[in-house]
């Protein structure tokens, strides 16, 4: 958990994870804009706003923005950001589980027993990841999202609100899984999966 940090992004979901920081009892510093250089300078959420470059000495961001996470988190590397990650007070993390420093955290999200968080990934409000479950870097667990024990979510996988995904599947690098899917087999990479049992689909 880092104690003083930037949040990158200037919406809904910065601020969302603005106020898990500081009831983490952490510092924040700003904002960080990406897409709009014309809000830098402004106050949003209540935060100064800032640009990506130059970034104070050993400035340290939390990704706060969806879409591609991964490619924010390279902006903001190669202007010489370090990574910085939150854990709310109200989550519960089992002491074999190893949570990345640049992960996210959020109100009573749960993680069991020596299951692993990778880096930037986000589990939001209540998102559940069950024992010996590993979580890909840059992954996303929207709230509520519910991983049984034994599984793997690939690297940038992006899991809907309520979803399921029961103990021992695997869910591809860059797979989608929607709002309350329940997943029953294993889900390629890049593939799209909705219903119950979840199926695949091509985006309309
Ligand atoms: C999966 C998701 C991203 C859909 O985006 P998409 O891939 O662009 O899909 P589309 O909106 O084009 O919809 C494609 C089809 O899937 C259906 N569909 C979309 N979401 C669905 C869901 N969660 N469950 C079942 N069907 C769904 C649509 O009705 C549409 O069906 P149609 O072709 O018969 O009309 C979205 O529905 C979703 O689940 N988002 C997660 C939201 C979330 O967790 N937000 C976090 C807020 S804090």
């Amino acid at each position: 958990m880092t104690r003083s940090l930037y949040v990158a992004g200037t919406g809904s979901f910065a601020a969302e994870i603005a106020e898990w920081a500081a009831d983490a009892a952490a510092e924040i510093y700003g904002l960080i804009e990406l897409q709009q250089p014309q809000r830098v300078g402004s106050v949003v959420h209540g935060m100064p706003v800032v640009g990506r470059e130059a970034p104070p000495p050993e400035g340290r961001a939390v990704l706060g923005l969806g879409g591609d996470r991964q490619a924010s988190w390279r902006q903001l590397e190669e202007a010489g950001w370090l990574a910085g990650g939150v854990v709310h007070p109200t989550a519960h993390i089992a002491r074999s589980a190893r949570v990345a420093p640049s992960a996210t955290v959020g109100p009573q999200a749960v993680v069991g027993a020596e299951a692993e968080i990778g880096e930037h990934a986000i589990l939001s409000r209540g998102a559940l990841v069950g024992h010996h479950t590993q979580i890909g870097s840059f992954a996303t667990l929207n709230p509520g999202a519910n991983v049984g024990g034994n599984s793997r979510v690939g690297v940038g996988a992006f899991l809907g609100m309520g979803c399921v995904v029961v103990n021992g599947i695997s869910v591809g690098a860059g797979a989608t899984v929607a709002a309350g899917a329940v997943t029953i087999r294993d889900v390629p990479a890049e593939v799209r999966v909705q219903g119950v049992p979840a199926q695949s689909y091509s985006p309309g």
